[in-house]
This record gives C-alpha cells, sequence and structure tokens, in this order.
C-alpha cells in the first residue's frame, strides 16, 4: 500500500492496539477472568427497561423509520431538543438544541476535536493538555500528527486507611500558547476519580486566560449515567465542550456521542459529520429520546445503574481487603466510572510484568503504563507500580480475580 502521511500514521502497531489485541488473546482462553476491559455491565433490569422501550418503538412505528431514513448531520432533531431541554432542567444550562451535536460515540468526538484544536496551525504545533495523568487511554492515539498530548502528572493526596486521591497540581501545571485544548474525563477512567468543582472552576479560569476550550469527558458522569458516588456539579460553559454518551448507560453498540458547546462549535461538528460519515447513528438517540419522555432515564440512572457500580466497587474493595493485608496496597478512593485503580508499593517488577504473570494464571487487568498520555516512554515508577481492574463482572469472578492477583503479589513483594 502506498500509504499517505495520515494512512502511515494510524497503519502503525500502537502499544494500545498491542495491548489490546493482547487482552482479546487472553480472553479467548476459557476460564480466564476479565477484570481488564471497558464494556458496561449487563445489568438484567436495564436491559429488560431497553427491551421494553424496543417493543413501544416497533408498535409505534420509531424503530423502522428511525432505521430507515438518515438523520441530519447535527443529529436527530426531536433528541436535540428533548436533550436541550432536559440539560436545561437538570443542570441548569443555559442552552438551546443549536448547542448539541451527535457523533459516533466520544471516541470518534475526541477524534474530531483534537485535531481541530491541535495539531499544526500556521507553523506553530499546538497541543492537547492533559492536567492530570492517569487519564483515558483512549485518547493517546487519536492524534493525526505525533505528539499532540503534554500532560501532568497528579498530585497524590493521602486520605488514610490505605485509600488516596489524585488532585490537579496547579502549581506545576505549564499552560502557554502551544496549548490548544486542555481535556480531562470527570469521573477519571481509569481511577475512578471525580475532579471537584473548585478544580473545574480553576482550570475554566485557565481555558479562559489562555483563550482554548475546556474539554470535559463526562462518559461516567451526572446527569447520565450517572456513575459518580458523591454530589458534584455537572460543568459547562460557552467556552466548555462537554462531551457525553449512551455508551456507559449500557448502549455501546448504539455508537452514539453527544457534544455540548456553543453554536460555532457544534455548526463545524455537524459540517464535520456531514463530510465524514453523512449523518449519526439514529437508534440510540430514539431509544434515549423516548426514556427521557417517558421520565424514565433518571430512574434507570439513579435506581439501578448507580446502586450497581457502587456495590460493585464496595465489594471489591471489601475482597482486596481481605485477600491482600498488606499497607503496601493503595487504593484510589472510587468516586465514580468502573474501575479500581490500585498502587503497589514497593514491588520487585514493574505492572507490565506483573499484568504477564496474572496473565499467564488466568486473570486479565491492565497495566498501569497505558493511562499516561503525553508522558512519553518513561511514564516513571509510580505509574509502572499500578493497575486498573474494573468491577463489572460477577462477586465469583471477581473474588477469583483477587485471589489470583493476591496470590502473585505476595511473590512480588
Ligand atoms: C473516559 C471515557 N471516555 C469515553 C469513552 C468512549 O465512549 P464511546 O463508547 O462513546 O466512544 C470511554 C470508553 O471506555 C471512556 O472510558
Amino acid at each position: 500500500m502506498n500509504l499517505s502521511d495520515f494512512g502511515r500514521r494510524f497503519q502503525a502497531y500502537s502499544g494500545i492496539t498491542h495491548l489490546m489485541d493482547d487482552l482479546a488473546e487472553g480472553m479467548a482462553q476459557p476460564g480466564t477472568i476479565m477484570l481488564g476491559g471497558g464494556n458496561p455491565a449487563t445489568i438484567p433490569e436495564v436491559v429488560a427497561v431497553f427491551e421494553a422501550v424496543l417493543d413501544k418503538l416497533r408498535d409505534s412505528g420509531k424503530l423502522v423509520s428511525t432505521l430507515a431514513n438518515y438523520d441530519a448531520p447535527q443529529g436527530k432533531a426531536s433528541f436535540l431538543e428533548t436533550l436541550a431541554d432536559f440539560f436545561k432542567q437538570q443542570c441548569g444550562w443555559n442552552i438551546t438544541s443549536r448547542n448539541i451535536a451527535l457523533t459516533h460515540g466520544s471516541q470518534s468526538s475526541f477524534f474530531i476535536l483534537f485535531n481541530s484544536f491541535a495539531g499544526s496551525s500556521r507553523g506553530v504545533i499546538k497541543r492537547v493538555l492533559i492536567p492530570l495523568v492517569p487519564e483515558y487511554l483512549g485518547y493517546c492515539d487519536v492524534g493525526i500528527e505525533a505528539d499532540l498530548i503534554t500532560s501532568q502528572q497528579a498530585k497524590i493526596q493521602q486520605l488514610g486507611k490505605g485509600f488516596f486521591k489524585y488532585q490537579i497540581d496547579f502549581e506545576k501545571l505549564q499552560v502557554d500558547d502551544s496549548v490548544g485544548l486542555i481535556c480531562v474525563s470527570r469521573p477519571t477512567n481509569p481511577s475512578g476519580n471525580v475532579l471537584t468543582d473548585d478544580e473545574c472552576q480553576q482550570l475554566d479560569r485557565i481555558a479562559h486566560h489562555h483563550n482554548v476550550p475546556l474539554l470535559i469527558d463526562n462518559a461516567y458522569g451526572t446527569p447520565f449515567p450517572n456513575i459518580i458516588f458523591d454530589d458534584v456539579n455537572p460543568f459547562w460553559n460557552e467556552n466548555c465542550i462537554v462531551c457525553m454518551s449512551l455508551s456507559k448507560l449500557g448502549l455501546p453498540g448504539a455508537r452514539t456521542g453527544i457534544v455540548v458547546a456553543n453554536e460555532e462549535v457544534i455548526r463545524y461538528f455537524s459540517n464535520m459529520t456531514a463530510i465524514t460519515s453523512l449523518a449519526p447513528a439514529g437508534i440510540g438517540a430514539e431509544i434515549v429520546n423516548q426514556l427521557i419522555l417517558d421520565e424514565a432515564l433518571l430512574p434507570l440512572c439513579h435506581d439501578l445503574i448507580r446502586p450497581f457500580y457502587k456495590g460493585r466497587a464496595e465489594l471489591a474493595i471489601a475482597l482486596l481487603r481481605q485477600a491482600i493485608d498488606d499497607s503496601r496496597l493503595h487504593i484510589h478512593k472510587p468516586e465514580g466510572s468502573m474501575f479500581l485503580w490500585l498502587w503497589f508499593e514497593g514491588l520487585s517488577i514493574d505492572t507490565s510484568e506483573l499484568y504477564q504473570r496474572l496473565k499467564r494464571n488466568g486473570l486479565l487487568v491492565v497495566p498501569g503504563k497505558y493511562f499516561f498520555p503525553g508522558q512519553g516512554d518513561d511514564v516513571g515508577e509510580h505509574a509502572e507500580s499500578c493497575v486498573r481492574m474494573n468491577y463489572v463482572q460477577s462477586e465469583q469472578e471477581l473474588a477469583k480475580g483477587i485471589e489470583i492477583l493476591a496470590r502473585e503479589l505476595k511473590r512480588c513483594w
């Protein structure tokens, strides 16, 4: 193949593709306990709600009409109207449907946003600033140009009883004219950290001051899917771009992302969608539109989704504390998302090697080093001492997996 620079960039076998292949290979082994991936849990009561909505849409003819028609490039108009009212009511945002665009999932939103606000611009290279790593590994390779991301390691706040929390190190954070976009996930995949309202306000001031947008990736956040365990305020203003998704509600196959931004950004997004894919998918929009109209979306999140993940997080922590009675195990305070972030202090090996050993013993987790976009190859000792594990699996699987982890850690400590 005679590929262009663009083609060659995406032809490269990235570390993440390698990890994903490796995880898939591990998953193919029968009996492997999969605490590695990011698939949301299949919660039977939630599935029942989706099935009931699909029945309703089929009976009213909307299921067929949504599949048989293209929506506008900005997304399904009826859903945009419903969402604007919903966000106004639930979050107090002063928006209309002209402030919202749908995409083929948040990952494709990031691809457009990162490459639109960062990269070469009139002879200058602009970068995406991630003010706190560890951060979502999906950001790592979306740049059409190399080295699109720059980042700052988090400050560690010890909370006692074996818990810690990451904070933005504002004293060290360097923001200059080379920054084109600031990006955070809230809650954060992988650590379950939730930036405080105060941290968001400080970032917002910095973004305003430098005249760059602040992207808040709200894939797990409020008001939906609401996998967030403490009360924090949703954050948006004309300089913010909030990215949401239907995936963690339980609809990753619907490939639907939601972007809330000022009208100029939304017009730009719609043009991009028209050129790259004509229109976003309509089925997820139709399902969630119906859920909002039936006033069923918030109860689904508050009564089913959030308690499920909160319960699983508590269970996983209890199992970990029982199996690993060692003060060198530190757990990031789980404030949201679907992962625990574990820090093993003083290991004799790094967690990439630990990952290989666990895999041989039938357990998949993800080594910490993949979650440090913008830090280059030398991610540092802390990154190499951490792993991410999900807690969406059954109690038996969690217990079995944690037993394997505890055994291997004893050998390495
Ligand atoms: C923080 C975060 N943002 C975005 C996404 C991707 O969402 P989508 O399925 O809408 O592309 C994920 C998926 O795991 C995620 O963890």
